[in-house]
């Protein structure tokens, strides 16, 4: 494989993205933080120091890659042809929850290309013009990853359909009835779109890409091996089933079993040898707060928020987003993904409904769990006679 072209690499005041630098990944001169940062950032996931540290752990290759072995195969074909034939990839979306690997693929992608990658994000793209200055700075076959595309507006989505479509940059000239639109071509390149939304693209966005791919949560074995490649990285010696313990409660998700191996590496060091085994394992969750499913204090929250005010539900995500003093979109991209995948939220027209495995894992944790208030979609039956409170 090629190495990444030299280039320019503009700096950032973003620890991972300076990351990017060092390893040879060029970004666009005025890249703002995209959300991906931010996000980690907002979720109290890490430090400064950490955003560095979880860009030294990112795969670098498809072959480095680990999980989503669907999404990779697929990938090795589109990109081996593209390079085969010298043009630019075809244009790519990937969605998912947060976390399991979009930034990653979209860098991998240009580096398996031999090309820059230029980063920014649906919000921080404002005016048409914006994104005409990133397209027109765009070198050949280079791919410019859009994340939160979704929250692209109007204005600047039509701007990217004919550059999408026929590398095309469309610009109006004049104003009134003397007004004309001058078509300027641009080089071929390859977007790669992320989001945490694919319902919210719009059609004709969509219609765009030449291939979508879903990230699902990665699985315990996946996981596992995610945190010994990490743990080989950071030099941090960790037992096979502190490994394992460790890839268990990372909500299916590299960037949380990351840091939660940060984590119980701190506490390995601080209170003992250093070595991660079980043990510490055991020892840092009880401290983070983190139960044996990988639920935070926030996963608990929202559960029994559902369970004690709403009576299991069903509820709709702003009440819940009220009482919780959270935005529901948080509630949406970030917690309930997880919460659905583990069965213990069900998403009904009528609102959010806890379900009797959430109950259960609740009442286990010594929460009240008040009888609910509706019967619960599979045992009809069961509560056909029973006075709904
Ligand atoms: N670190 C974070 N995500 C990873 C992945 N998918 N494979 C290997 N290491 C990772």
């Amino acid at each position: 494989m090629p190495p990444t072209p030299a280039g320019r690499c503009v700096r950032t005041a973003v620890p991972w993205l300076e990351h990017l630098c060092d390893t040879g990944t060029n970004l666009l001169d005025s890249a703002p933080m995209t959300d991906d940062a931010l996000s980690l950032l907002a979720a109290g996931a890490a430090e400064p120091g950490d955003l560095a540290v979880e860009g030294s752990l990112r795969p670098r290759t498809l072959g480095e890659y680990i999980g989503q072995r669907e999404v990779k195969a697929s990938l090795a074909v589109l990109l081996q042809a593209a390079r085969g034939r010298g043009e630019a990839a075809d244009h790519v979306l990937l969605y998912g929850p947060p976390g399991l690997g979009k930034t990653t693929l979209a860098t991998i992608i240009a580096r398996e290309l031999g090309v820059n990658v230029r980063y920014t994000s649906g919000p921080a793209i404002e005016r048409a013009g914006d994104l005409a200055a990133i397209l027109t700075a765009l070198d050949e076959r280079d791919v410019l990853f859009i994340d939160e595309i979704h929250r692209l507006n109007r204005a600047v989505e039509e701007i990217l359909y004919p550059a999408m479509e026929d590398f095309a940059l469309d610009v109006m000239i004049g104003k009134g009835p003397s007004a004309r639109s001058l078509r300027l071509s641009l080089k071929p390149f390859t977007a790669v779109g992320a989001t945490t939304r694919a319902g919210r693209i719009s059609g004709p966005l969509r219609d765009r890409f030449g291939m979508t791919y879903r990230l699902d949560f990665y699985g315990e074995d996946d996981l596992t091996a995610i945190v010994r490649r990490s743990a080989g990285i950071l030099g941090v010696d960790v037992d096979a089933e502190a490994a394992r313990l460790i890839a268990m409660r990372g909500r299916g998700t590299p960037r949380i079993v990351n840091r939660l191996l940060r984590r119980v590496r701190d506490h390995a060091e601080v209170h003992g040898d250093g070595t991660v085994h079980v043990g510490a394992v055991r020892e840092a969750m009880a401290v983070l707060d983190i139960d044996d499913l990988g639920l935070d204090t926030t996963d608990r929250k929202l559960l029994a928020a559902i369970v004690q005010k709403f009576g299991s539900g069903p509820v709709g995500v702003q009440a819940l987003a009220a009482v919780l003093a959270e935005e529901p979109d948080t509630i949406e991209d970030v917690y309930e993904p997880y919460l659905l995948r583990l069965g213990f939220l069900d998403r009904t027209p009528q609102g959010r409904i806890a379900t009797e495995a959430a109950r259960q894992h609740l009442a286990a944790l010594g929460f009240d769990i008040p009888a609910p208030r509706r019967p619960e979609p599979d045992m009809p039956a069961l509560w056909d006679d029973v006075p709904h409170r």
